[in-house]
């Protein structure tokens, strides 16, 4: 018998087999059970694959008992203080951080790539004006794949890499024209002279003609302090290795679709309030409580099994310590405090909850701590920025998440079309 290996005995029958322990390079190693089913005739039953790794991937790491993240070996502590978001999606994308005369090509290449073509903004004007963004955004960024029919070829690393930069670059536009489109307003196209993060909030806030408002003391509305927190907020959503929408985003790389429609995919299953979606819950969820006081009534909602009532932004499936993408956001969010002026009733109300909660043995026993969308969800509503955006704030700094694992998985020689088996009990 293998050292390194696990046996399965068929009780049923006396049967005994041996299958592989495959070492990671960190965190748990897996058994690899590609042979199970032509072995023993049985499937293996995991409903929201809790224990099964459904890819072999090098992008990133999460060790969910440490509450530790890292995008190719770098912590995102550190990716967070010190990197832009920009450096993170080279990061993410080529194995290493960019050089300097790499990271300025990199930019001006997003700069020019951020515009659409015209034709998209009738499909967008096309949708009702309330219209949530994250659905113009979904069926836009579908879309895309009948203006870039190509890149289907990866023997040619130039061309995905401008299909990366491509989805990058535009989403944002998209976004923005989204938000624009459910206000009736005019859309205003990308200023070239502007830094990815602020052209978004250019893009957002201008006024026709691209003017931005200016104060009585003549100040600008897009200022340091939020494009700064805004990168940040970019740089911790970047990638989260085998979530659910990334497991969607593969799931249709595997049956040969474009990339353009896998990352559309992608952003309709973000949209979810188990996933994404939780961010803009966080805060309906902080407006229906209304007060401090009603606080211990919706915590005894949270905890009674009869209500379907969930805490926004609490719990996770992977981290069961703490989510570290949240204890960065937490320091930004003090930091931003005095800055941003941040909306003092809804903060206390959260910051009631997150007392309550991580001292009540119904959330400690569950490993139940605030997770990303708790934290950014308050930061966002500091920046004005409308609730209705905060997913699609997501989707734009996950967007090189996505693409880098459609990259990996295309580029895997091992991968198959994912086809999951059933345990069925039907007539
Ligand atoms: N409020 C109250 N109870 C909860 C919550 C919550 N937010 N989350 C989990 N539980 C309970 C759940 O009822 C269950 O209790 P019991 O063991 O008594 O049945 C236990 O905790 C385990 O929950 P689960 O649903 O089995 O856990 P999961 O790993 O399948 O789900 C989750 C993870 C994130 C979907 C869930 O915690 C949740 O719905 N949270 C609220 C939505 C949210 O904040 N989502 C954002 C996740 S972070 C952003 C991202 O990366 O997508």
């Amino acid at each position: 018998m293998q050292k390194n290996s696990m046996t399965f005995i068929d009780n049923r029958t006396g049967n005994s087999y041996e299958y592989p322990i495959l070492e990671a390079t960190r965190g748990s190693s897996v058994v690899d059970i590609k042979s199970f089913y032509v072995d023993t005739g049985l499937f293996t039953y995991d409903p929201g694959f809790t224990s099964t790794a459904s890819c072999e991937s090098k992008i990133t790491f999460i060790d969910g008992a440490k509450g530790e993240l890292r995008y190719r070996g770098l912590a995102i502590e550190e990716l967070a203080q010190d990197h832009t978001y920009l450096e993170v999606c080279f990061l993410l994308l080529n194995g290493r951080l960019p050089q300097q005369v790499e990271l300025e090509d990199f930019d001006l290449e997003l700069r020019h790539r951020a515009f659409v073509d015209e034709g998209l903004k009738g499909l967008i004007l096309s949708f009702p004006s309330q219209a949530h963004p994250m659905a113009i955004l979904s069926s836009s960024v579908s879309a895309l794949a009948s203006f870039y029919y190509e890149h289907l070829n990866l023997e040619d690393e130039r061309s995905y890499q401008e299909m990366a930069s491509r989805i990058i670059a535009k989403i944002p536009t998209l976004a923005a024209f989204a938000y624009r489109h459910s206000l009736g307003i005019p859309f205003i196209y990308p200023d070239i002279e502007r830094s990815f993060t602020e052209n978004f909030l250019y893009m957002m806030r201008a006024y026709p003609g691209g003017k931005m408002k200016i104060t009585k003391e003549g100040e600008q509305t897009i200022r340091q302090v939020e494009i700064d927190a805004l990168d940040t907020i970019f740089t911790l959503h970047a990638d989260h290795e085998q979530n659910a929408s990334t497991t969607t985003v593969r799931g249709v790389a595997s049956t040969g679709a474009h990339p353009y429609v896998a990352i559309s995919a992608g952003i309709s299953a973000l949209w979810g309030r188990a996933h994404g979606g939780a961010n803009e819950s966080v805060i309906a969820q902080l407006e229906m409580i209304g007060h401090v006081k009603n606080v211990p009534a919706y915590i005894a909602k949270a905890k009674d099994k009869d209500d379907p009532f969930r805490l926004m932004g609490f719990g996770h499936r992977v981290y069961k310590n703490f989510d570290p993408r949240a204890k960065v956001l937490k320091k930004l969010q003090d930091q931003l405090k005095e800055e941003l002026g941040l909306d003092s009733e809804l903060m206390e109300i959260a910051q009631e909850i997150e007392k309550i909660a991580l001292s009540d043995p119904y959330f400690v026993s569950r490993n139940l701590y605030p997770n990303i969308d708790f934290y950014s969800g308050v930061i966002l509503y500091a920046l004005k920025i409308p609730r209705n955006m905060f997913t699609a704030i997501f989707v734009i700094g996950r967007s090189v998440g996505w693409i880098s694992q459609w990259i990996e998985f295309k580029k895997d020689t091992t991968s198959k079309i994912a086809r999951p088996r059933q345990l069925y009990t039907g007539a």
